[in-house]
This record gives C-alpha cells, sequence and structure tokens, in this order.
C-alpha cells in the first residue's frame, strides 16, 4: 500500500490554495475548521409570509442556543440585493454561509464568489441550477423538502377526493424558483397520470397573498367553470380563497382549494373547510443545519441532500394537528 507522508498532503494543500487565488476552478467545497464558535451568515430572501418568518425564527434560535453570531440579511425578494448580501458576508469574513436562494440562476454569482473566498455555502430550502453549481463541488449541500414529491402528493390526494370535478388553475410559485419549478413538476406530471383532469390555466402569483388574488380573480373570470385551485404556497390560496368569495363562489363546495406550506393559518382553513388538502413544507431549518455545519467541521462526508420531513392535512387530522403547526 502507497503511503502519503504528511509533507506531500501539506504540499498538496498549499498548491490548491494558490489555485483558488489564482482564479482556477477547483472541484472542492472550502473547507470548515473545528472552533468553538463560529461567525455564520444567513441569506434570507424575504420575510413576506409565515413560512420565511418561521425559517428565519428557527435559524436565529439554534444561532443563539448555540452561542454563535449570526449575520442575518433580507433580500427582500430581489435576487440582485441576495448576491450583494452574500457579497457584504464575504467582506465580513463570516466562516460560513446558509443561504436560501430566491431564484435558480441568478444566485450563481453568489455561491461561486463564496467559494472562491474560500467560505463554505450550504444551500437552505430552495436550490440553484444543478447544471451551473453542484453539490459537493461549489456549495456543501443542500437541506429542504422535495418539492417534486410535495406536488405529486397534492396530485395523488386530488385524483383520489374529487368527486368529479376536473378543471385545474394552477397558481405557480415565482417564476425560476426551484419550488416553483418542482411543484408544478410534480403536480402536472401526477395529475396527468391520473387521467380526466384538465388543467386549463397556469400562472404565477409570485408566492404572495395579493397578487395570488388578483391571479386568481383573472383566471376566474377566464375560466368560470373552473372547479379546482392548487397554489404553490398557502399565500397564494388563502389569496384565491378572497377571489373566490367575492365571485360569489364558496371554497370547499364549489371549488377545491389546494395548497403547499401548511402553516397555522392555512391548517385552520383546513378545519373551517374553505381548503380542501395542504402538503406541509417544514419551515424548522435550525437544528438541522447547524448539526450539519458542525459535522462538516469534525471532517465527516455530508451527504449532497438533505431531505426535510413533511406532514399532510387534510379533513381528517387538520383540527387535531392545527396545535403543532407553525
Ligand atoms: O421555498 C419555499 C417556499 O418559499 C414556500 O412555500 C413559500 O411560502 C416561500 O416563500
Amino acid at each position: 500500500m502507497t503511503t502519503i507522508s504528511r509533507r506531500t498532503l501539506m504540499l498538496a494543500a498549499t498548491a490548491i490554495g494558490a489555485l483558488a487565488v489564482a482564479g482556477v476552478a477547483i472541484a472542492e467545497v472550502p473547507k470548515l475548521a473545528q472552533k468553538d464558535t463560529y461567525k455564520v451568515g444567513f441569506a434570507q430572501t424575504e420575510s413576506n409570509n409565515p413560512w420565511r418568518i418561521a425559517q428565519t425564527n428557527s435559524m436565529k434560535a439554534e444561532a443563539e442556543k448555540l452561542g454563535y453570531q449570526l449575520v442575518y440579511t433580507d433580500a427582500a425578494g430581489s435576487a440582485a440585493k441576495q448576491v450583494a448580501d452574500v457579497n457584504s458576508m464575504i467582506a465580513q469574513g463570516v466562516d460560513v454561509i446558509f443561504l436560501a436562494p430566491r431564484e435558480e440562476k441568478p444566485l450563481i454569482p453568489a455561491v461561486m464568489a463564496a467559494k472562491k473566498a474560500g467560505i463554505p455555502v450550504i444551500l437552505l430550502d430552495r436550490s440553484v441550477d444543478p447544471s451551473l453549481a453542484k453539490a459537493g463541488e461549489d456549495y456543501l449541500t443542500f437541506i429542504g423538502s422535495n418539492f417534486v414529491e410535495e406536488g405529486k402528493r397534492v396530485a395523488e390526494w386530488l385524483a383520489k377526493n374529487a368527486n368529479g370535478k376536473s378543471k385545474i388553475i394552477e397558481l405557480e410559485g415565482t417564476t425560476g424558483s426551484s419550488p416553483a419549478n418542482d411543484r408544478k413538476k410534480g403536480f402536472d406530471e401526477a395529475i396527468q397520470a391520473a387521467g380526466g383532469f384538465e388543467i386549463v390555466a397556469s400562472q404565477t402569483g409570485d408566492f404572495a397573498r395579493d397578487k395570488g388574488r388578483q391571479v386568481a380573480e383573472a383566471l376566474l373570470q377566464a375560466h368560470p367553470d373552473a372547479d379546482i385551485i392548487y397554489a404553490h404556497n398557502d399565500e397564494m390560496a388563502i389569496g384565491a380563497i378572497a377571489a373566490l368569495e367575492a365571485a360569489g363562489k364558496v371554497p370547499g363546495k364549489d371549488v377545491l382549494v389546494l395548497s403547499i406550506d401548511g402553516g397555522k393559518e392555512a391548517v385552520q382553513l383546513v378545519v373551517d373547510g374553505k381548503i380542501a388538502a395542504v402538503v406541509e413544507c417544514n419551515p424548522r431549518f435550525g437544528p438541522k443545519a447547524f448539526e450539519t455545519m458542525q459535522r462538516y467541521a469534525k471532517g465527516e462526508a455530508i451527504e449532497p441532500n438533505l431531505v426535510n420531513e413533511d406532514k399532510f392535512y387534510d379533513a381528517s387530522n387538520a383540527a387535531a394537528e392545527l396545535a403543532n403547526a407553525y
């Protein structure tokens, strides 16, 4: 067996460092030293809904519990600001960056800039374009839900519980974001496989309540026979309920509303019969995010994809689960 001396390893490490400084691409995530405490960046995408607030609270609570310094930024729904936020974290010399990328492509430069600066990035909840950046090479790992599976679970529930309803309006999330792409893919493929349904319109509501209401209002006028609304998140589902009621329709009776996220307000609407079913998207990232960072610092190999568990709510369990919803 060949043995590699400590000196050879040191020389190799120095050579890799020199290549990084010279701007040559290296297929390796920067290392993270083992320390008693860390300065950690969390680049949030926006704070306009209960899901984002629950995610931020979970990250802040865990950082505080561990006694780590958290540099927190909110990009207020702008990918350009989020790139600038990451650059500012790099300038402040954080040890690691947790990034919830607003959209798949525009955040690639931020991931690459952190890598070049020798700072490991952990993607939270949303991913980046896999053809442009890779887990285990450009960033450490992705932690989050399986969005394709979320869309599929909604479709499978619908296939069993539609009771003759069949014409679907789909309210998509932020264009170019991984949850919008994947929730659409998972739902559309499964609903097509089930047969007997038609997606009469599919348009973005940008994951926002008011935009969801406006888009639902316009699409209900264009397709008055639509009897199912599938929203990629709770906020748009709640906006769609307002649009239905304004149009004199009864959500849950005339039109089935389906959603993803599972915040308390939406689960209460399931109890009230206005939302038919919700797939949870678990926003409690703090413990897993910081534990992953610590495992990496210890030298453990990190899986490229760490999947969160999501619950499912419908009339059968919503009342019992309400207290546990975020
Ligand atoms: O990326 C997760 C999605 O982003 C949540 O469904 C949504 O509510 C949030 O803004």
